[in-house]
């Protein structure tokens, strides 16, 4: 029997889920146009994730020294192991520079050089000279609180701009026709319990990346993967999720992040024995190399008797030789986190930090304009009309099996503005809004109401911890083929514990309990899909370092990996790595010799 809920139906030209730094570019570029645009959220706006992004956002502006889109290009190819899609990574290093002064000119408060320009900074893994010069200063910062800077500048243009938001909404479900064209979202709200269905020409899922699968992560507790829940229940495919980043600097104990651009700074690694030993990993780039390269190095350290601490389990990051007022003026926030949450005082004593999961470079595979695609045997780039992904929630695939260091937040903002763009051309204002599946509705309700009255024996709780600790043993910095297909086991026994889910509190208002029930079910699609994609790569490519296959294989595997997760099933394939650019070299793009795979040394 149907649940029965009472809704209110919304009818918009386009919905935007999630209201971080893609999610609010998006809107902001929809209302611009003049598109009817909500944006739905589970949290009021400034407090989604992005306000926690610290160290800044990558563009090749050259105004700390000679830079170029190319060279910018070639870092995040190679960044990426040669995983990511050459189209996206092409389009993101060219547009970058546009996205950042529009920025600008919308009014982040960036920080600034003498002459006034926007103030860039070092950040791991960016170069000059296609990988042959020294690092180059291009992450464009306000201080350490670059994400709030920008959060807050695109939350006031999108309201300036007329877009709609509902605030404190949680997305339930996707509404699918039957021949498979997104038509919207089912909602609760939060405050008051009651129902919407949002029925839009374009949905766009900005939700955001899943590091609450793990137990200790730099995201906050709302980073639930519920974009990639609600993609794997409509039958529609995840991508590379085995690719988990380990962020080197979290504080050891919290996982609160302090950022590379400590690093960037002048800040540098340390063992048990003072030794700057990123000298040894990565000689020309040192404590700048990439993050999966730092975050290995550490875990050796680590793992040869080398870490620090009582139980010699950590690494220290040194600041105290660098000048108070740069600490003051560049670092003030994680000078702050130090005190608060490692009781460090950085003027004087190191930070103790441990590699902390930071980011999911897979997601739900779109092309660079955002628009979701279903592989099918004959079309791997299929799209799904209807329904886009923005920000750590999509997979475009600039970042393939690593991602550079602020090369998130430009992500955020040049795929918002994309999906912006393409939308412009798609959506027509002036059509009849679809008229929606109520088949599709009423699973959503059903679903929510089962959740709703779950009385087996097992807390949310309970399974969301199981769910995290095997995740962080299992699918950690290095792995090897017995802990993955342990992991695989327990996380598909783990999986199977959702259907004995006991949710205590019936309520509608405010029930924390049913929305983190709501939460560990999308967690659980993404986390699943993780270790099942891991222990299948037989290979070692960016983040995933394979202890049994410690090489970079792209005679089999440079190729991205396509999930299907049915309850605690996955079924694996494969879609082809976009390699050709968009431009060639006679039309001013990068010379493919200068992109072709070769080792990846720092
Ligand atoms: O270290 C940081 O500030 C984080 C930046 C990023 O993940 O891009």
């Amino acid at each position: 029997m149907t649940a029965a809920y009472e809704y209110e139906t919304h009818e918009y030209d386009v919905v935007v889920v999630g209201a971080g730094g893609a999610g609010l570019r998006a809107t902001l570029g929809m209302a611009e146009q003049g598109l009817r645009t909500a944006c739905v959220t589970k949290v009021f706006p400034t407090r989604s994730h992005t306000v926690a992004a610290q160290g800044g956002i990558a563009a090749s502006l050259s105004n700390m020294g000679p830079d170029h889109w190319q060279w910018h290009m070639y870092d995040t190819v190679k960044g990426s192991d040669w995983l990511g899609d050459t189209d996206a990574m092409e389009y993101l290093a060219r547009e970058a520079p546009k996205a950042v002064y529009e920025l600008e000119h919308y009014g982040v408060p960036f920080s600034r050089t003498e002459e006034g320009k926007i103030y860039q900074r070092p950040f791991g893994g960016h170069t000059t000279e296609f990988g042959e010069g020294p690092a180059v200063q291009r992450t464009c910062a306000a201080a350490d609180r670059t994400g709030h800077a920008i959060l807050h500048t695109l939350y006031g243009q999108s309201l300036k701009n007329n877009a709609e938001f509902y605030i404190e909404y949680f997305a339930i479900d996707l509404i699918m026709s039957e021949d498979g064209q997104c038509q919207g979202v089912v909602c609760w709200k939060l405050d008051d319990g009651t129902m919407h269905v949002f029925n839009a020409k374009m949905v766009v899922l900005a939700t955001g990346g899943y590091g609450r699968a793990y137990f200790s992560a730099t995201s906050a507790h709302t980073c639930t993967g519920d974009g990639g829940g609600m993609v794997a229940r409509a039958g529609l495919p995840l991508q590379d999720m085995e690719f988990v980043q380990f962020h080197p600097t979290g504080i050891y104990g919290s996982g609160c992040l302090i950022t590379e651009g400590a690093r960037g700074e002048g800040g540098y690694l340390t063992n048990s024995e003072g030794e700057r030993f990123m000298e040894r990993y990565a000689p020309q780039y040192k404590d700048l190399a990439p993050r999966d390269y730092v975050s290995r190095s550490m875990t050796m350290e680590i793992r040869e008797g080398r870490g620090v601490g009582k139980d010699s389990d950590h690494i220290h990051l040194n600041l105290s030789h660098l000048p108070k007022e740069a600490l003051h003026e560049r670092l003030p926030g994680i000078s702050e986190s130090a005190r608060i949450f490692a009781g460090v005082d950085v003027t004087k004593e190191p930070i103790p930090v441990i590699p902390t999961v930071h980011y999911n470079m897979g997601g739900i595979p779109t092309n660079y304009w955002g628009e979701v695609l279903n592989p099918t045997a004959d079309d791997a780039n299929a799209v799904v009309p209807g329904l886009m992904a923005v920000g750590e929630a999509g997979c475009a695939s600039v970042h393939g099996a690593n991602r550079l260091g602020s090369n998130s937040l430009i992500d955020l903002v040049v795929f918002g503005r994309a999906s912006a763009i393409r939308a412009g051309k798609v959506v027509d204002p002036d059509s009849a809004n679809p008229v929606l599946n109520k088949a599709t509705i009423d699973k959503a309700f059903d679903r929510f109401d089962g959740l709703r009255n779950a009385d087996g024996g097992t807390p949310t709780a309970e399974l969301r911890l199981e769910m995290q600790k095997t995740m962080q043993a299992d699918a950690a910095v290095f792995r090897t083929a017995k802990t993955m297909a342990e992991g695989v086991e327990k996380m598909t026994a783990i999986a199977a514990k959702l259907d004995d889910l006991k949710v205590t509190d019936r309520s509608l208002v405010w029930n924390s309990d049913l929305m983190e029930t709501l939460e560990l079910t999308n967690l659980m699609p993404n986390a699943l899909a993780t270790i099942v994609g891991a222990e299948a790569r037989k290979e070692s490519r960016g983040a995933h370092a394979h202890e049994d296959f410690s090489k970079r294989d792209d005679e089999n595997w440079r190729v991205h990996t396509i999930s299907r997760v049915d309850g605690n099933k996955v079924d694996l394939s494969h879609r082809p790595v976009v390699t050709d650019p968009l431009t060639t070299e006679d039309e001013g793009g990068i010379a493919l010799k200068r992109i072709a795979p070769k080792e990846r040394t720092f």
